[in-house]
This record gives structure tokens, sequence and C-alpha cells, in this order.
């Protein structure tokens, strides 16, 4: 399929946020309980006052652009997202700058994945317009609950399920899209500690053909028995193998991964069709380019992972995502293997990274690739 993606110019904003009528609640969160939710958020437990949402009919298309009040759903017990998991969604985030604007990182990348994913799950196609105008729209209204601390934002989390109250097994011919806002801390309790790692050999999250490139729910809750084996294990996070041979490092439940060799080199896993286009990995690989090293996107066996760890040529680890930002690997092991990643502390490149990316983020820094555009 193509997408059609475009860049939103700042004046053409206006006038896709203008197509969402707010219809804000008449029960705002009061300043001091806001407040005190902001101050220490655990990720993805509080939420803001409003939504942002948009219909779909299959004879009328998107329809009644919105922004409401933040609250649960209706749904029939027949809705066919409940029984067939037709359902996709977004992660990205909204930083406060210095002077109090609101800004969010490459959303056009996160608009063309969206309706990548669409496609695969059948889902009708949100425009790049709907879906950027939607997010501007509801920071706008709730723009008092982006938080402004180190390492805070406000998580934004786009989502298209099938509405349809309906028991056949077909594309729904309704379906609901809705963005919710969280503000967020760091995604791992420790903050930026490095994580240990759990290579699943029993389990995978997605095979060839499958939805392992589409952020969709299901992945997800493919991914949570082996992410408790991980913890049951004594680890963090889950690393899934390819389904095809099982030999190969495909992703973590929620993040891409790279490895950096000692001879400088940074490789990360090629984009095979079952791993998720990550925007903060595309963003690092260009990143690391910049500063003159070479990036290969290529097939990443755990046998050599393993042998380089034992030997010293892994040099460091790290796993990224719009939720973990850049994330030290201090520790890789499985049933047969316990490697630390060199002596189990935050990489040199590792660390330079998180720091360059979050101050481009955080307007810290220039923004000399244009990733940022302004929200509110
Ligand atoms: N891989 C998976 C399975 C994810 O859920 C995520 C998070 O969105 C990523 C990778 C990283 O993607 P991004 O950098 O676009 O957030
Ligand atoms: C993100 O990084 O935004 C994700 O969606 C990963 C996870 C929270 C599911």
């Amino acid at each position: 399929m193509t997408t059609t993606s475009h860049n939103v110019l700042p004046e053409e904003l206006e006038d896709l946020v203008a197509l969402f009528d707010v219809r804000g609640t008449d029960e705002p969160t009061p300043d001091a309980e806001r407040e005190e939710a902001l101050a220490a958020p655990r990720f993805g437990t509080v939420f803001t006052d409003h939504m942002a949402r948009v219909s779909w009919r299959q004879e009328d298309g998107w329809l009644d652009r919105r922004v409401e009040k933040y609250g649960p759903l209706q749904l029939d017990p027949a809705t066919a997202v409940l029984h067939y998991a037709q359902e996709i969604f977004e992660g990205m985030k909204a930083y406060k700058h210095a002077d109090g604007s609101v800004w969010t990182f490459r959303p056009e990348a996160n608009a063309d994945r969206f309706a990548r994913s669409a496609h695969r799950l059948a889902l009708p196609a949100l425009t790049v317009d709907d879906f950027i105008g939607s997010i501007a729209a509801l920071v706008r209204t709730d723009r008092a609950w982006v938080p402004g601390g180190e390492d805070s934002s406000l998580y934004l989390r786009p989502f298209m399920f099938a509405s349809e109250p309906f028991l056949g097994v077909r594309p729904a011919a309704e379906v609901e899209y809705l963005c919710i806002a969280s503000p967020v801390g760091p995604y791992f309790a420790g903050g930026v500690k490095p994580v240990s790692i759990w290579v699943s050999q029993d389990y995978h999250r997605a095979g060839p053909g499958g939805t392992g490139n589409a952020k969709c729910g299901g992945n997800y809750a493919a991914s949570l028995l082996p992410q408790t084996e991980a913890q049951q294990n004594g680890c963090d996070q889950v690393c899934f193998l390819d389904a095809s041979t099982n030999s190969y490092l495909e992703e973590l439940g929620g993040m891409n991964i790279f490895v950096v060799m000692d001879d400088g080199t940074v490789h990360t896993p090629e984009l095979t069709g079952s791993i998720l286009e990550g925007i903060t990995r595309k963003s690092i690989l260009q990143l690391v380019a910049d500063r003159g090293h070479e990036v290969v996107e290529r097939r990443i066996s755990l046998a050599e992972i393993e042998a380089g760890l034992a030997g010293g040529s892994v040099r460091e680890m790290f796993a990224c995502g719009t939720a973990a930002v850049v994330t030290p690997v201090g520790r890789l092991a499985s049933s047969n293997f316990d490697h630390t990643v060199a002596d189990g502390e935050p990489g040199e490149l590792t660390m330079a990274i998180r720091s360059e990316l979050t101050d481009i983020q955080y307007g810290r820094a220039r923004d000399r690739h244009g990733w940022m555009r302004r929200l509110a």
C-alpha cells in the first residue's frame, strides 16, 4: 500500500485543529489535584481531562471530529474488537520546552505507521491531517497537563478499534478513533539504569506474513506470557528471536534493540516485516551516522552476540522506543546463558545518544533534522 505522507506546516495546523469541536468538561480536575498528579506519575496511570475522538462509518467515512470529556466508553458486549482484536495504536510524547511551548517528535512518521497498521488490520486509514489535528486539539485543550520536569512528558496514545456490534468475522463497518493523554516520568521505575533482558527460546511475538510490523494490540497480548517468564527469571524485559529459525534477534516487547561493537560500528536487526519500525530506532540510526559511526541494519544472530559478550567484542547494548527513550542493557540471559554486557554499566555511546535525542526533544539542542513540530 502507499501512504500519502506530508509535513504539516505550522499555518496548516490551525485549520486542522479548527475541525475539532471542543466540548470541554464541566468537571475539570482542580488545579491542586492536577499538580499532585503531575508530580511523580507512574507510567500510564494518570489521564488528562479530555480525549480526542473521530468516528467512522463505512457509508459516511470519518465524521464528528471532537474533543470531549475523558471517560469510560460504553460498548455492546458483541463489539467486534472484544472478540477479534481488530485494533491498532500509536505511542508519542508532547514535550514542554523552557519557554512553555509544547512540541512533539516526528508525528508524520507516527501518522504513516498508523496508516500502515490500519491497512494490515483492515481498518480505515486516518489521514495525516486528522491524526496530527486530533493530537494538537487535545494537547491545546489539556495544555496544563504537560509536565515540565526533566524526563517528564505528556504521553499520547492514539488508537483505533472495531466498534461495530457484530460477531461475524469481517472488517467492521463501524470504527472509533481516539487519542488519550497521560503525563509520564521515566518508563522504568529506576530511571536510567541498565535493564536485564531475557531471550525467549519458546515464544515468538510475530512470524513471517503476520502482524509484527503493525502496532496492533494482539502483538502485545502475545508478548505478555514471555514477558512474565522474563520477570520470573529475574529479568526486566523479554527479547524475541525470529519465528522462522529461532536464531536471530528481533526486538523487545515494546522496544527496538541496538548493539555497539568494540570497533565502533553500531548494529540493529534489519526490518524483516516482523519487527516494528521504530521511530526512535530510525532517528538513532541518523544520529549515530552523524557522529561518524558505521551503522549496519542486518540479521544479528543470538550466537554471534553471545560469543561477542563472552569475548568482549560487544561493547554496549541498548533498547529504544518512545516510552523507554534509550535504555542501556546491562545483562542478557536465557535458559542456557547469562552474560553481563561489558561491565554492566550504561555504555558511553548509549548515554551520549540518549542525551542528544532528549536534548532535541526538549528543545535544549538545535533540531538540525527538522524533527520537532510545535503543538501549542
Ligand atoms: N517495538 C515495539 C514492539 C514497540 O512497541 C515500540 C514502541 O512503540 C517500539 C519498537 C519502538 O517504536 P518507537 O520508537 O516508534 O516508539
Ligand atoms: C511506546 O514506546 O510508545 C510503546 O507503545 C511501547 C509500550 C508502552 C507498549
